[in-house]
């Protein structure tokens, strides 16, 4: 497995992951968009990531993206400039192989290389693998946003973890 910072060219690659986590399967609940989102969404998030100096990493297993993990400044005011909010996706075909987890680590790290202070995570409540994964690298709950989401013709409610990167880089 390759971690590497994402280019262009995976960008399709990763629309379809991004695709295929909103929709494909009734349950997922794991993106909060409700239409299936284009090339020229992903081509502009890419843009504006780079931009901003924060980094898209890819997961390449034999050429092809297994996932992708990335965050991004948690709220727009300047003051939050030192705290990000991640996002972490793997392909069906290559989930529990330990993608999310190398992801995490090569994130974390370029987090904290960067001067990032914390991490925030906004899982939604029943998400219990993502939930998982993120207190497996020390993130905290630190509070539940109750029905602040809609899909599916329900309600959502929003976990909120943390990570401090100053105590728990990996
Ligand atoms: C959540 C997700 C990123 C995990 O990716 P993954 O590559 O399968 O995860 P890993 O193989 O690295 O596993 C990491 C940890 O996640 C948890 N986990 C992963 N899959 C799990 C499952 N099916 N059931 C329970 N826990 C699971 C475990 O704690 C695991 O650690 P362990 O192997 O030491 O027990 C993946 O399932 C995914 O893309 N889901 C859809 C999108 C999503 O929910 N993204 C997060 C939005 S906040």
């Amino acid at each position: 497995m390759l971690i590497r910072d994402a280019t262009t060219a995976d960008l399709p690659q990763i629309l379809a992951i991004h695709n295929a986590s909103n929709a494909s399967i009734a349950e997922t609940t794991a993106i909060w968009d409700t239409e299936q989102v284009e090339l020229s969404e992903r081509q502009q998030w890419f843009d504006i990531r780079r931009a901003s100096g924060h980094p898209i990493l890819t997961a390449e297993i034999d050429g092809r993206v297994a996932g992708y993990a990335s965050y991004g400044q948690w709220r727009p005011k300047t003051g939050y400039r030192r705290t990000v909010e991640n996002s972490v996706y793997v392909a069906a075909g290559f989930q529990r192989r330990g993608v999310a987890t190398e992801l995490m680590v090569a994130l974390i790290r370029r987090a904290a290389d960067l001067g990032m202070h914390v991490m925030v995570a906004g899982i939604e409540s029943s998400n219990g693998t993502s939930i998982r994964l993120h207190e497996k690298f020390g993130f905290r709950t630190v509070g539940v946003l109750p029905e602040v989401g809609y899909k599916f013709e329900r309600w959502l409610d929003l976990t909120l973890m943390q990570l401090d990167l100053s105590e728990n880089t990996p």
